[in-house]
């Protein structure tokens, strides 16, 4: 099983390059089921969760053709079966996008239940109630979603609580469906906004995206088109972060600066100066110690969960103490547990960590839980005395694309055991 080996000290000084967004990417990939004609989907990162997705459209029938530059062509022409299978779903919860598709388009899918994860049970109830409130008739059971409709038709459907994935799967279903669906309280991430666009580029009629009611008008028949996925805003705050925490400066190219508000704002709380461009953003730390921060995660354009972990390594060596409140998933401190492995004085009362910023963490063999507290800890590496070494890295190979290559070129010492 591959780890990560970092030597701690270095300061980041360099520009990195942003990958395509994962949770855009995946929505798209699933969308594609929609149309019997080709798409070509590019700036597709090259990660392990959009080959899990390409394998998973495979065993349905779809043709995928991978391009130079990880330009994907998808040909959904020939579905021969509507079945996402629990040992594909298992290994990559966000499967459940080609549930939506695969009824509106072909009337019928069996989907197997995503069950949970590190971070929580992560139910979709509220993807299933908004399918029968179109019409579907779905039945869970043996582990997995069953629906049918002869023809879903339009609704008008109002979510219990903020859901991307649910917001996506019904914006997908609502495509191809009889009249005018509309979602309120629906997601207002970017990647919502990029799925709409590319839901518009191959006929559909999204309106609304990025705000919270999303109007769809069912249309008859969609077409190819070729779509490029944007940014990946997580990537890019992830990286500003590890310039910020070990004193340095980071330049992330072919971004979108306004994608992270939020985080931008507490960057510059912590002493960073943060500059931005059109499509770029340059942290400078200027070799100080951070400033310690107080985060309360929320859906976008609300701080984002995703960075959570990430702030928390830097807290951990902050000046000052910061509170880290997590209000969108109900187990996401997994990496609180192998900070304080690295000297890291945390206390965690319910759902807020306290933590109070040390000099100095030291080194020490730590595992990675989930995607995101994998980054948290390679941040704390990049700081930590002496060699961390991560196991179980497959977790962050599934959502960051070369991530030691890319530290390595902003002057990480990084390198993966195999
Ligand atoms: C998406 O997950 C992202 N994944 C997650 O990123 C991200 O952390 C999350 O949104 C929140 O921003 C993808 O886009 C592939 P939710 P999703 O449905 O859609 C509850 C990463 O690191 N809920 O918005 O699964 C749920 O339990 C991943 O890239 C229900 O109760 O998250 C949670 O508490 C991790 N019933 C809250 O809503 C439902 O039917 C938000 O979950 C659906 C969700």
């Amino acid at each position: 099983m591959d780890k990560l080996a970092i030597i701690g000290g270095n300061r980041l000084d360099g520009e990195v390059r942003i990958s395509g967004a994962k949770n855009a990417a995946l929505p798209i990939l699933a969308g594609a089921l929609l149309t019997g004609e080709p798409v070509t989907i590019s700036n597709v990162p090259h990660l392990m969760d959009v080959t899990t997705m390409i394998e998973l459209l495979g065993r349905m029938g779809a043709e995928a053709t991978v391009h130079e530059g990880m330009s994907l062509e998808v040909n959904a022409a020939r579905i021969n079966n509507c079945d996402a299978p629990y040992d594909l779903v298992r290994t990559m919860r966000a499967s459940i996008l080609v549930l939506g598709p695969l009824l509106t388009r072909f009337g019928h899918a069996n989907v197997s239940l995503p069950g949970g994860c590190a971070i929580g049970a992560r139910p979709v109830d509220l993807h299933v109630a908004g399918l029968r409130a179109m019409g579907a008739d779905v039945e869970i059971e043996d582990g997995y979603i069953r629906a049918r409709a002869e023809h879903l038709i339009g609704a008008h459907i109002v979510l219990d609580q903020v859901t991307v994935t649910g917001t996506e799967n019904l914006m997908m279903a609502a495509i191809l469906a009889a009249g005018e669906t509309i979602i309120e309280n629906a997601a207002r991430e970017p990647e919502v906004v990029d799925l709409a666009h590319f839901l518009n580029a191959i006929g559909g009629c999204v309106s609304g995206a990025g705000t919270n009611r999303i109007v769809i008008e069912g249309v008859e028949h969609l077409r190819g088109a070729e779509y490029e996925v944007l940014p990946d805003r997580i990537e890019t705050a992830t990286f500003l972060v590890a310039g910020a925490i070990t004193g340095g400066r980071v330049c992330a190219k072919r971004t979108r600066p306004g994608d992270i508000q939020a985080v931008l704002g507490k960057l510059r709380e912590t002493g960073a100066s943060v500059v931005t461009g059109p499509d770029w953003v340059e942290l400078d730390m200027q070799g100080r110690r951070p400033r310690a921060v107080d985060i309360s995660t929320a859906p976008y354009p609300g701080f984002p969960t995703d960075m959570q972990a990430q702030f928390s390594a830097l807290n951990a060596v902050a000046e000052g103490v910061g509170a880290v409140t997590e209000n969108v998933f109900e187990n996401r401190f997994m990496h609180v547990s192998e900070l304080q492995r690295m000297g890291a004085s945390i206390n965690l009362q319910s759902n807020t960590a306290i933590i109070q910023g040390v000099e100095q963490l030291t080194s020490a063999p730590v595992m990675a839980t989930d995607l995101r507290a994998s980054a948290g800890l390679v941040l704390a590496g990049l700081v930590a005395e002496g060699e961390t070494v991560i196991d179980r890295i497959y977790h962050i190979d599934r959502g960051y694309e070369c991530i030691e290559e890319k530290l390595q070129l902003l002057g990480a010492s990084i390198h993966r055991i195999v």
